[in-house]
């Protein structure tokens, strides 16, 4: 896949009809601040694809990109506690409606701050992925905060955390210096041929 050929589609929101479902597609899921736009910034080796936010909570759509021949998809980021009630069904309800709509979704990726244990909301997301049976693995990100020394205890521990809800692969990456992004690269595309 040809990760330099990449363009930013649109936002959703509920009242928005998604595109047809016409290619795979690799949605990246977690909580607010925990690196999505990033990730997908630096898998697709791009400044500024999808937008960085310093102020949690911003990204309230589902985003859509194309890359190459997949779409990515970044799904509105979770457990961010400034949020009223009406925007969390909001949430519940964007996201119901994205795995509802029964679309070639290929692979998920958890994303998990390395540094520390899955909070509560995270877990509920993994239980929502088990459940469903949606495939996915897990990327723990800013593993650029991470001792060198650590890392590896990391990664089996978030493994032993993440297999019982049916994880599929856990990579230790970083958006800042590129951690992890050949093997996650690799998985995703792995889960794209048939
Ligand atoms: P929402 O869209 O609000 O849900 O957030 P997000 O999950 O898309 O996070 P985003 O990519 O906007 O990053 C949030 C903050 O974390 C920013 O300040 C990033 O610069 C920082 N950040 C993201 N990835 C890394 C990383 O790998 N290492 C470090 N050190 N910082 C990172
Ligand atoms: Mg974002």
């Amino acid at each position: 896949m040809n990760y330099n050929n990449s363009e930013f589609l649109a936002s959703y929101g509920l009242s928005r009809q998604l595109p047809d479902s016409d290619r795979p597609e690799i949605v990246f899921s977690g909580r607010s601040n925990v690196g999505k736009s990033s990730l997908i910034n630096k898998l697709c080796n791009r400044k500024k694809l999808a937008r960085v936010s310093a102020t949690p909570g911003k990204t309230a759509t589902i985003n859509f990109y194309r890359v190459d021949t997949a779409y990515f998809v970044d799904l509105p980021g979770y457990g961010y506690a400034k949020v009223s009630n009406a925007e969390r069904e909001r949430w519940d309800d964007l996201i119901n409606s994205y795995f509802e709509a029964d679309r070639a979704v290929c692979l998920l990726v958890q994303l998990l701050d390395s540094r520390h244990a899955p909070s509560a909301d995270d877990v509920q997301m993994l239980e929502y992925l088990h459940y469903h049976r949606i495939p996915f693995v897990a990327a723990l990100t800013k593993g650029d905060k991470l001792k060198k020394s650590e890392m590896a205890a990391r990664k089996e521990e978030f493994e032993k955390i993440c297999a019982p809800y049916g994880c599929q692969g856990v990579v230790l990456t970083s958006a800042e210096n590129g951690l992890g992004m050949d093997e996650l690269r690799a998985l995703l595309e792995a889960s794209m041929t048939p």
